[in-house]
């Protein structure tokens, strides 16, 4: 998605905006551009491609002045070239704006403009708005911004700057986020934290409909009616060095390696001896949790997959009936929400559209809401009822890894809780459980030290044109994450499916040219994935076994095989997630992929 940086303050300004738009690169773009405002009169430098197409720009020409707006595009309207890049000016030059979102009644607004006689350069969405700021415009800024925001419908985050006031910036904020970054001499605002962090750890989030006006010595927020209000300043933990990739090629390849180490901070940080702590931001008492009729997960994506394993647990070990739904279909189908549920969220960033419009749903049927997020002050986070945090640092990678894991792993604790409420469990199980935990880093670092046999494997297949993974019960999902691992970095195709379904149709796709990765540690559907198997094998497929260390009989059933520790069947898919991880990873730089930002893709889809 779109990234938006602004600045205020006495540093250079190429250097502040170019820094924070590599910082925001993750999130996916195809046009970048930036501006400022230099004796009385705006500069703007804006370029199609890679960023580094307008850091050859600025090389050349560079900006001047003190106050600067930068912005990288994720096309929505209007294809990625030069003019449909932003910053979007309007007629007279005077004004120039950087927006994320889309603006859905910007056609009425063009049409209404254009009788006006405003005159179109691009066709963007976001153009429409530096209009209708210059057509409300009348020496105030951040009244002409306050007005023009009471106009638009859809999503916007804006900043915006104004020759005719050049030591201003004006932000303001509906649907797509903006954080203010608070520093000494200088202030600044961006669509997420990285952004801010080279600067400041003092940030203020924005919400909906709150506006800020930023100065390098002063900063006033105010609501859509205009009138001041206060706001709570938050301190990052983050290091910056947290943002690099420091001795890793790639950032994914970083999270992938992080991923033990998350694990043990969450070990630390839920399991007290007194119990499960599920941390400041969790809310629900056991007495609610006790009497829940059925739960109700709603994800995109990754996270879907971790709430489909969240399925299996739930009604595995709490016995709760629980539903998983891709976010994009629950916002829309009216689900019958009888009884008592718990709908959950689940979302790395906490600013997917989809699923924060699944929440909203759900809390317009006053139901209540615990999300699972990594981004703490994400709005997802703020507008749930309670929200348990994945503590997996930042993932700039957009293919999700450690974020992954980390939700699956939260959701296990969940279903120990749950089943300690429910009774479900006695107290041995749940101690043999806890055991069982405590052994994944080291079994996870176990994997990772033999991802030069994964590399190896990888590099067998990695002209493949077409995948299948298959798996069965709880490690079904983990074949559908294996897959869109596979896709989303490589663009190779590869389909996730349950083993027993094969022989209704897909196995017609079976022959030699298909390899298929197939998730079989020992577990209850230990036998029936080696009939799936054979029944594939008998086809000619060529055959990649993930499979429990010490088992001999997948040898001869299979052409390779990814060897994984032992492990509690719950928590297989935590182990299984490696392997499929570092299968994708490598096939993808085999193939030359830009694996941190991969092609179409951002890190954070925050329009639907
Ligand atoms: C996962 O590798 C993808 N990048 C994507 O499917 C992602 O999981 C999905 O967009 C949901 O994102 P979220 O977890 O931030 O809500």
């Amino acid at each position: 998605m779109c990234g938006i940086i602004s600045y205020v303050g006495d540093k250079d300004i190429n250097s502040v905006l170019m820094a924070g738009l590599w910082r925001l690169e993750y999130r996916g773009y195809d046009s970048s551009g930036v501006a400022s405002v230099m004796d009385g009169e705006l500069e703007v430098r804006k370029v199609e491609g890679r960023l580094m197409n307008l850091q050859e720009i600025l090389s050349d020409k560079p900006l001047g002045g003190k106050v600067g707006i930068g912005h990288t595009r994720w096309a929505t309207h209007g294809e990625p070239s030069d003019q449909n890049a932003h910053p979007q000016v309007d007629c007279n030059e005077n004004i120039a704006i950087v927006h994320n979102g889309i603006i859905e009644n910007y056609y009425t607004l063009k049409e209404e403009l254009i009788k006006k006689k405003h005159i179109f350069k691009s066709n963007t969405d976001t153009e429409v708005i530096a209009h209708l700021i210059e057509e409300n415009y009348d020496g105030d800024l951040k009244e002409s911004v306050l007005k023009s925001a009471s106009r638009l419908e859809g999503s916007f985050a804006i900043a915006v700057i104004a020759a005719s006031e050049p030591d201003e910036i004006v932000a303001y904020r509906y649907g797509s986020p903006l954080i203010v970054g608070l520093g000494k001499n200088e202030n600044i605002v961006a669509s997420d934290i990285p952004a801010v962090l080279d600067h400041t750890r003092r940030i203020v989030i924005l919400s909906d409909g709150e506006m800020v006006v930023l100065r390098k010595d002063k900063v006033e927020f105010y609501n859509n009616k205009g009138e001041r209000i206060e706001k709570e300043e938050r301190e990052i933990k983050w290091s910056p060095t947290s943002l690099d990739k420091g001795k890793y090629p790639h950032y994914m390849l970083k999270e992938i390696y992080e991923q033990p180490e998350v694990i043990e901070r969450n070990i630390a940080l839920r399991m007290e001896d007194e119990g499960l702590n599920f941390g400041e931001s969790f809310h629900f008492s056991p007495h609610e949790l006790a009497h829940l009729s059925h739960i109700v997960i709603q994800a995109c994506g990754t996270s879907w997959h971790a709430g489909y394993i969240g399925k299996y647990l739930f009604e595995s070990l709490a016995r709760i009936h629980t539903e998983v739904d891709i976010s994009s279909e629950f916002r829309y189908r009216n689900p019958v929400m009888d009884g008592e549920p718990l709908i959950m969220a689940i979302s790395q960033s906490g600013e997917t559209a989809d699923t924060l419009a699944g929440l909203r749903e759900a809390k317009a049927k006053f139901l209540n809401v615990l999300s699972l997020v990594n981004v703490r002050g994400s709005t997802i986070d703020r507008e749930s009822d309670s929200t348990i945090y994945l503590n997996a640092g930042p993932e700039i990678g957009v293919a999700s890894t450690k974020a992954y894991t980390s939700q699956i792993f939260q959701l296990y604790l969940f279903d120990l809780y749950l089943s300690k409420l429910k009774w479900t469990m006695d107290a041995p199980e749940i101690e043999k459980r806890v055991k069982e935990v405590n052994e994944i880093p080291e079994k996870m670092r176990k994997i990772l030290g033999s991802a030069d046999n994964i590399r190896k494997i990888a590099e067998k297949y990695k002209d493949s044109k077409d995948f299948m993974f298959i798996g069965r019960g709880i490690n079904y999902p983990s074949a559908l994450e294996g897959a869109l691992k596979l896709k989303e970095i490589s663009y190779i195709h590869a389909t996730g499916y349950p083993a027993g379904e094969m022989k209704h149709g897909p196995i017609a796709l079976i022959d030699e040219n298909t390899p298929v990765v197939a998730i079989a540690p020992h577990s209850s559907v230990y036998e029936k994935m080696l009939n799936n198997i054979e029944e594939l094998k008998s086809r000619g497929a060529r055959i990649i076994i993930i499979a429990s260390l010490g088992d001999k009989r997948v040898k001869e059933l299979s052409n390779d095989v990814f060897y994984i520790p032992p492990s509690e069947e719950s928590l297989s898919p935590i182990l299984i997630a490696l392997p499929l991880q570092l299968f994708a990873y490598y096939i993808a730089v085999l193939n030359g992929r830009d694996v941190d930002r991969p092609r179409n893709l951002a890190k954070s889809v925050t329009v639907e």
